[in-house]
């Protein structure tokens, strides 16, 4: 039999959320809501999907291997010179390209755990060694947790501010005095996929500031979150130019279709489709708040368009039961977090839906 290289062996495969066309066939539902991968619910920017039209007559052409366009409304938009971004197939591509640059076999990256699972994942795939710190008992992270777990073979440390799957954030005072301590040989990855949900909280850090004075810190952001891409897989990352150069070497030319940069570039400009995701996003996270206090459910803290609610029951049990119902939500059995379920927060409609769903899959149980 042919195997994967020996440091997969054992390794669970990413488990994105289920796509809503899979449950309607799979259980007979006409109508079906995905509250898994927190998407935007008011989909894209009519001026990305304007865009998108636009850009499909040129789709028998290789697309900018530079994403010049892109490249330059991102610099005019973050204040930063042009060679001073990467472009990803995602974030998620960003995150390969990262561990396919910096790591190999031997070397060790540190990460917080629950987190995003992707960061572990690309690590194994290198052959280094994912090296995970538990957040506390309450599901928060201070990035100076890291510090303890650094040795001479560190050399890609993964902050993810807020956390996915937990929705927490992390303070600028606690970023500013771990960036201060970490060895400058290590390369710190701070992953701000919901980053503009968040950025309003008074104690988030600013963390292209950094880049004014530090070599070591790259940014990554992701158009699939409130710009409502994800299907066109765009994300950036933002750092020194020498780090952008190293990763240069192993980026595939092409992988950042054509209506996708354009799509991206497109949604820049559109600050009226983000201000109104930023209060949809405000209101139904709060109504979901409320609902689950009402019945009796804890959960934490969200700085972002997902939550992660306790049920008290088996997830994967309520997870099972609430597909049946028409809504896909996450299960925390697949998370780090047994017992709890992220749910992204929808459009109001979806939420008092899925709120419905849940009381009855947990009255069933009781
Ligand atoms: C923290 C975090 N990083 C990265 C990603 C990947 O996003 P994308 O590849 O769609 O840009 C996600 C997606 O859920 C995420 O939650």
């Amino acid at each position: 039999m042919i195997t994967a290289k020996n440091s997969l062996a054992g390794v669970a495969p990413y488990a994105p959320g289920r796509p809503i066309s899979e449950i309607k066939r799979k259980y007979g539902l006409e109508h079906v809501v995905k509250l898994a991968s927190n998407e935007n619910p008011l989909g894209a920017s009519p001026k990305a999907k304007e865009a998108v039209k636009k850009a499909a007559e040129d789709v028998f052409l290789y697309p900018d291997p530079n994403s010049y366009n892109l490249r330059t409304a991102l610099a005019g938009h973050h204040g930063l010179s042009p060679e001073q971004f990467v472009f990803g197939t995602g974030s998620d591509g960003l995150i390969e390209l990262i561990c396919k640059t910096f790591l190999g076999e031997g070397d060790e990256s540190i990460m917080p755990a629950p987190s995003f699972s992707l960061y572990a994942l690309n690590v194994l795939a290198t052959g280094a060694k994912p090296v995970e710190v538990s957040l506390d008992e309450n599901f928060q992270y201070s990035p100076l947790a890291m510090l303890p777990y650094v040795t001479d073979r560190t050399k890609v440390i993964w902050l993810c501010n807020p956390n996915n799957p937990t929705g927490g954030i992390f303070s600028e005072k606690e970023q500013t005095e771990f960036l201060e301590r970490v060895p400058e040989n290590i390369l710190v990855v701070i992953d701000e996929a919901y980053y503009e949900y968040a950025c309003h909280a008074e104690e988030y850090p600013d963390s292209l500031a950094q880049l004014k004075t530090r070599k070591n810190v790259l940014i990554l952001r992701t158009f699939s979150k409130i710009y409502g891409l994800a299907g066109l897989r765009v994300g950036y990352g933002m750092g020194n130019s020498a780090v952008i150069s190293e990763m240069e070497k192993t980026r595939p030319p092409f992988n950042v279709c054509s209506p996708a940069q354009a799509a991206a570039e497109a949604s820049l400009s559109d600050c009226e489709f983000v201000n109104r995701s930023i209060s949809e996003n405000r209101k139904n996270l709060a109504f979901l708040e409320s609902a689950f206090t009402s019945m009796g459910l804890s959960f934490v803290k969200s700085y972002t368009n997902f939550i992660a609610v306790n049920t008290g029951k088996d997830s994967k049990t309520v997870y099972e039961r609430l597909l049946e119902l028409g809504y896909i939500v996450k299960g925390g059995h697949v998370l780090g977090m047994p017992g709890y379920l992220r749910v992204t927060v929808g459009t109001r409609e979806e939420c008092e839906g899925c709120v419905i769903a849940l009381k009855k899959v947990l009255e069933e149980l009781d």
